[in-house]
């Protein structure tokens, strides 16, 4: 189909040859949307995307939500690493909204914020966002006007950017969107802003967890024969700590594609925006099956004591004799990077005592409303020394690139892995190494618990010339 693959399979058929041991249908439970490409060039992947109001079924009852293409999530929009992808947005939502690629190096004007890349597109207008998809890995899409109302509300998708030469020998492979909803009996949305003040700061997440918009879904397998996991986080505030009934997860990428080596955990946090490739080798047998569950994670006071551990979903086992899997590796020569000749840039996050029974989240002593852009020039390489100093763990977000971790030693943390959204513990110091290239434009950053960013948590950096815009989030 495409060039790449087309010599691929004339120089290596041995690499292209993994094998699959999935049963027939072994994903049906998880089947995400895909749309059709309309454009006829292998290398263009062209479709159309719509945000509307739709009934969707959830957990046995119809909820009015807002979606991308009528569904929760939005399809799965699939390219290969260097493609160009077009995509006709048209909002038929009541209220304006934009589309922002989480996590792509898109050019500023196609990064979906209203005023610092595109106005708002309101109700019955269409935007067309076009770009080159640069780095292979799991991106994803959602909007970013009144985001934890509209993210919440439904509208999310994954944007799953193929690499075929990436070696990781796994075909079995699924993409699963985790997310929460919350609606009452008669179906109707938990509203934004239910709680008030305490609900922003604790972070609403929805009562039913979702994956890829179903209640404990069923994924079949073959005792002990490897799967490819591609999951990201696209709920609002929820963090999802992920264990398989104490079973290892073989970590291989991050968010911004394969990583240096792999890694073995039994747990596995995935915080708000992250994104995580995993191998696992389920096991067990015919009529035990085997669940998936997110358990309490403290991401704050009270963030364990009025929560419960939840079922996710759950994998039942074919009778075939169990496969004995050989370990996958993985190899990613990233470049290590120094932080020799970088600029510092300080970067504190508090929440002040509440005034006049409201609180906001500050970076800087100032929230979102009134502060001032950052700035960095084109190619700068920057050393972001982000201090957490509130009682809340902040999943830390930067538009537009990449970063690196590096520990206090001022050394890169290994494996090696290109992020875009880090948790930053509470009452935690870290660093991450950015190099900014030569994209200009006012960047956001922010933290991907939403409800904390609508409550002041983001910022901007002014990259190489322009001048900074005003900033459109208004106090909510
Ligand atoms: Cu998922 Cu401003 O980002
Ligand atoms: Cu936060």
């Amino acid at each position: 189909m495409r060039l790449i693959t087309v010599l691929l399979l004339c120089l290596a058929p041995i690499a292209a040859a993994a094998q699959s041991f999935a049963p027939a249908r072994w994903a049906d439970g998880v089947k995400l949307t895909e749309l059709t490409d309309r454009n006829p060039d292998p290398r263009i992947v062209e479709i159309d995307l719509t945000a509307k109001l739709a009934d969707v079924q959830i957990d046995g009852k119809t909820v009015h939500a807002w979606t991308y293409e009528g569904g929760i999530p939005g399809p799965l929009i699939k390219t290969q690493v260097g493609d160009r992808l077009i995509v006709h947005f048209k909002n038929e939502l009541e209220e304006p909204t934009t589309v922002h690629w989480h996590g792509v190096r898109v050019p500023i004007e196609m990064d979906g914020v209203p005023e610092l890349s595109q106005p708002d597109v309101k109700k019955g207008e269409s935007f067309t966002y076009d770009f080159v998809v640069r780095d292979a890995g799991l991106y994803w899409y959602h909007p970013h006007v009144m985001s934890a109302a509209q993210v919440g509300y439904g509208l999310y998708g994954a944007l799953l950017v193929e690499d075929p030469a990436d070696g990781v020998n796994v075909e079995d492979q699924v993409t699963l969107v985790l997310s929460d909803i919350g609606f009452d009996a008669k179906g109707r949305l938990e509203p934004a802003d239910s709680g008030g003040s305490a609900g922003m700061v604790f972070g609403r997440e929805g009562d039913y967890v979702l994956v890829n918009g179903r209640r404990r879904p069923v994924l079949h397998a073959r005792p002990g024969a490897p799967q490819r996991w591609r999951i990201v986080n696209a709920a609002k505030s929820r963090f999802f700590y992920l264990d398989l009934d104490g079973q290892p997860f073989t970590v291989i990428g991050a968010d911004g594609g394969i990583q240096e080596r792999s890694i073995t955990t039994d747990i596995l946090l995935i915080t708000p925006g992250e994104r995580v490739d995993v191998i696992v080798n389920p096991k067990g047998k015919a009529g035990a099956p085997l669940t998936l569950r997110a358990m309490l994670y403290n991401r704050g006071y009270g963030s364990v004591e009025y929560r419960s551990v939840e079922d996710v979903l759950t994998i039942e086992f074919t009778k075939e004799t169990p496969i004995v899997a050989k370990p996958v590796t993985i190899a990613r020569s990233l470049p290590v990077p120094s932080i020799e000749g970088a600029t510092k840039v300080d970067v504190v996050l508090t929440l002040p005592p509440m005034k006049d029974n409201k609180s906001e989240f500050q970076v800087n002593g100032v929230p979102f409303w009134k502060a001032k852009p950052y700035a960095a020039r084109l190619g700068e390489k920057q050393l972001w020394i982000v201090k957490n100093d509130s009682d809340w763990d902040h999943p830390f977000h930067l538009h537009g690139f990449f970063f690196q971790v590096i520990d206090e030693k001022g050394e890169p943390v290994r494996p090696l892995a290109l992020k875009d959204t880090v948790n930053i513990p509470m009452k935690t110091t870290m660093r991450l190494l950015v190099s900014f290239d030569e994209r200009p434009g006012q960047w956001m950053f922010h933290c991907h618990i939403l409800d904390h960013a609508d409550g002041g948590l983001m910022g901007t950096v002014q990259v190489g010339p322009g001048t900074p815009q005003g900033h459109t989030h208004k106090m909510p």
